[in-house]
């Protein structure tokens, strides 16, 4: 096709037709009204298109079997890999406040070069493992329980009761727990000094070890002298109350004093 000198389009060139006028005008007289007639054959004149496909566009090539096949087994790796190496996500492992307690001794401690993770938590002392908890559990203590107890543990008089000299927090644990746990409520005797308020439930919101760490603290600090509280302790306490809904009275609490639970 030759452009147009003028207008530079392309030209049609009588020749360049797909049919030869020639050859309509001999074999099909009807062509010559296309528009109306029917006899033309559509299939003939359409057949370039028919044979050429459309040009490729970008953006829509399908991803390779191949790719598809080298994700899935990346991720079936990954998953294989987290299942074996995770170890549960045990605390000790991946709470890094955990690791001070209960988790690998510090290198140079005993027993720390070169052995398991588990051989380490035995090798350390409880000296550190005690200074670990206390160390937490005065700082959530501080958080949590200052407010109204009083950072010196000596409460308001009337209204928050002290747990310094406290025979509630120096008696038996398997009290402290629950008050703690479920929370108290009614008239009590704290101290020589009677209170009639009430404490909410902390167990919802302070887990097992931070808990056995700020009752160790209360137990230990402002005069108080009494056992650590342990972790397991305070699940032992939990479990056993799991169904509990209600705050503590004082009453019952003592009937709890008589009958530790089992
Ligand atoms: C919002 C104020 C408030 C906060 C915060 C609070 N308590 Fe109490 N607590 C009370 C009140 C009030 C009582 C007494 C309830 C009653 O009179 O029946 C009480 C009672 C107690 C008792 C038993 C009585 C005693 O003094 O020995 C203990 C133990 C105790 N709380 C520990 C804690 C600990 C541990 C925390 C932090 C986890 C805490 N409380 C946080 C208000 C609070």
């Amino acid at each position: 096709m030759k452009p147009d000198t003028e207008t530079n389009l392309p030209v049609k060139d009588p020749s360049d037709a797909l049919v030869p006028e020639e050859h309509l005008a001999e074999h099909h007289p009807e062509a010559k009204n296309a528009d109306y007639a029917e006899g033309i054959d559509v299939t003939q004149v359409h057949g370039a298109i028919l044979r050429e496909k459309s040009d490729p566009h970008d953006g829509q090539e399908p991803i390779p079997v191949w790719i598809i096949a080298i994700c899935l087994g990346v991720v079936l790796w990954g998953g294989y890999y987290l299942g074996k190496n995770t170890a549960n996500f045990r605390p000790d492992i991946f709470d890094t406040h955990a690791a001070a307690i209960g988790g690998p001794a510090a290198p140079g401690a005993p027993g720390a070069a070169g052995d398991t993770k588990a051989e380490g938590a035995a090798a350390d002392s409880p000296e550190k493992q005690l200074a670990a908890l206390m160390k937490e559990g005065k700082s959530a203590y501080g958080s949590i329980c200052a407010s109204c107890h009083q950072a010196g543990g000596g409460g308001q008089p009337g209204t928050y009761p002290p747990l310094a000299g406290s025979e509630w927090v120096t008696g038996d644990s398997h009290v402290l727990i629950p008050i703690v746990l479920h929370g108290v409520h009614g008239p009590m005797t704290v101290a020589g000094a009677q209170y009639n308020n009430n404490m909410q439930a902390w167990g919802p919101t302070i887990k097992d070890k931070k808990m056995a760490a700020i009752l160790t603290y209360i137990r230990q600090s402002w005069g108080n002298n009494a056992s650590p509280v342990t972790p397991e302790e305070v699940g032992k306490i939990r479990e056993a109350f799991k169904d509990r809904k209600t705050q503590w009275t004082e009453a019952e609490l003592l009937q709890l004093k008589a009958n530790p639970p089992k």
